[in-house]
């Protein structure tokens, strides 16, 4: 029987306690498991019942057939990535998150990995992916802070020809707004940090596939690279999913009103919200996103020092990294997430001193829109 979106979240369906009749599933706090155990497991690196739980929650959310829980997205990103070998060429997208992009050229390009960046909203990089035949493509949509939409069924049209895996980086979207596998992608990867978990209190990480040979793939780094979550941490992301729906559209009701109140703000230069008629790729959100998401990226007219004073004076906005929590957060690129980043590559992207990033949390919407307009008071 086919069930819905709720349904499948709220009804994890195995718990490992049958016989108990318990509605939530207990948290299996072992190292260890007593060898010859009916369910088989052996040792908590290489599985336990709350990954197992929390695997075949996200599995069903994102309609396939195996879905491998981490420690973290980071984690999530480092078994995938562990699979290739030195001289490969990963392919990818340029505005990816910055630690994606440390861990390529600080990490792994110690071991002979190599990395090309290319913008995938240009029609030049499916070009590129004919002309190199990297080994695997990497891909973020919508990206982090700039929100551009890759066309993703375009370019895997073009890998699946070659046989090259595409991984893309879900998390700004979830399943519940962008199925990656659907569009052609090998591996659709989430930091459960952000919204799955949803209340900022756990660190998770999970890859989705329909391929048995990376599931196993993911099954050995999860263990061989000890990459394994605590099973506390699973048990708070299978409850926090539970309200995933729920949550996500309140965020995202929120999100797009907001978009709408900052663009008519005489001191904004741009609004991106993948909805909006006025974004970029709005055809392609339109087609392969169900909603427009729950981040917005503003770019103001004004300095540095202005930017960061409004972003300071918002009552209901904390001012912190992160994102996809019941609480609305701001995010001041320029001196947080890519404080670290060189001018001339910020530049590159399009980050600038003005640009600010709102992670809509579930507040109710009248009370955001009076905080805003009473900081942008700042900015008049
Ligand atoms: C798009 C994206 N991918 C991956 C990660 C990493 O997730 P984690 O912090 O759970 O390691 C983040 C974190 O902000 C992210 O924004």
């Amino acid at each position: 029987m086919n069930a819905g979106n709720n349904t499948r979240v709220i009804h994890h369906g195995i718990s490992f306690a049958e016989d108990t009749g318990t509605v939530m599933p207990p948290i299996f706090p072992t190292s260890t498991f007593a060898h010859g155990n009916q369910a088989g497991f052996d040792y908590t690196r290489s599985g336990n019942p709350n990954f197992r739980i929390l695997d075949a929650v996200l599995a069903s959310l994102e309609g396939c057939e195996h879905a491998t829980v981490f420690s973290s997205g980071v984690s999530a990103i480092t078994a995938v990535v562990s699979q290739l070998k030195q001289g490969d060429l990963v392919l990818c997208e340029e505005n990816l998150y910055g630690c994606t992009v440390r861990l390529f050229e600080q990490v792994f390009a110690k071991f002979g990995l190599r990395t090309e960046w290319v913008d995938f909203t240009k029609p030049d990089a499916l070009a590129a992916i004919r002309s190199k035949k990297p080994a695997m493509v990497w891909l973020e949509s919508p990206t982090n802070p700039l929100l551009k939409v890759i066309d993703l069924q375009a370019v895997c049209a073009v890998t699946e020809l070659l046989g090259i895996p595409v991984v893309v980086d879900n998390t700004f979207a979830t399943a519940l707004v962008q199925r990656p596998l659907e569009l052609g992608a090998t591996l659709s990867l989430t930091s459960t940090t952000k919204y799955i978990n949803g209340h900022s209190d756990a660190l998770g990480g999970a890859v989705c596939t329909n391929d048995s040979e990376w599931h196993q793939k993911m099954v050995f780094s999860q263990k061989a690279l000890g990459l394994q979550p605590s099973p506390f941490d699973c048990w708070l992301i299978t409850r926090g999913i539970k309200t995933l729906p729920l949550r996500l559209k309140q965020q995202m009701a929120n999100a797009a009103a907001l978009a709408d109140q900052l663009a008519t703000h005489p001191k904004v230069n741009w609004v991106r919200y993948p909805h909006r008629r006025d974004h970029p790729q709005h055809a392609v959100a339109l087609q392969q996103m169900a909603a427009g998401g729950a981040i917005v990226t503003v770019s103001f007219n004004a300095s540095q020092e202005e930017t960061y004073a409004l972003c300071k004076c918002l009552r209901w906005f904390t001012m912190a990294e992160s994102l996809g929590g019941i609480e609305s957060l701001i995010c001041h690129p320029a001196t947080m997430t890519h404080a670290a980043v060189s001018a001339e590559v910020k530049a590159k992207l399009g980050i600038d001193d003005g640009l600010v990033r709102f992670s809509v949390g579930c507040e109710d919407l009248e009370d955001l829109q009076a905080d805003l307009q009473q900081a942008l008071r700042l900015l008049a």
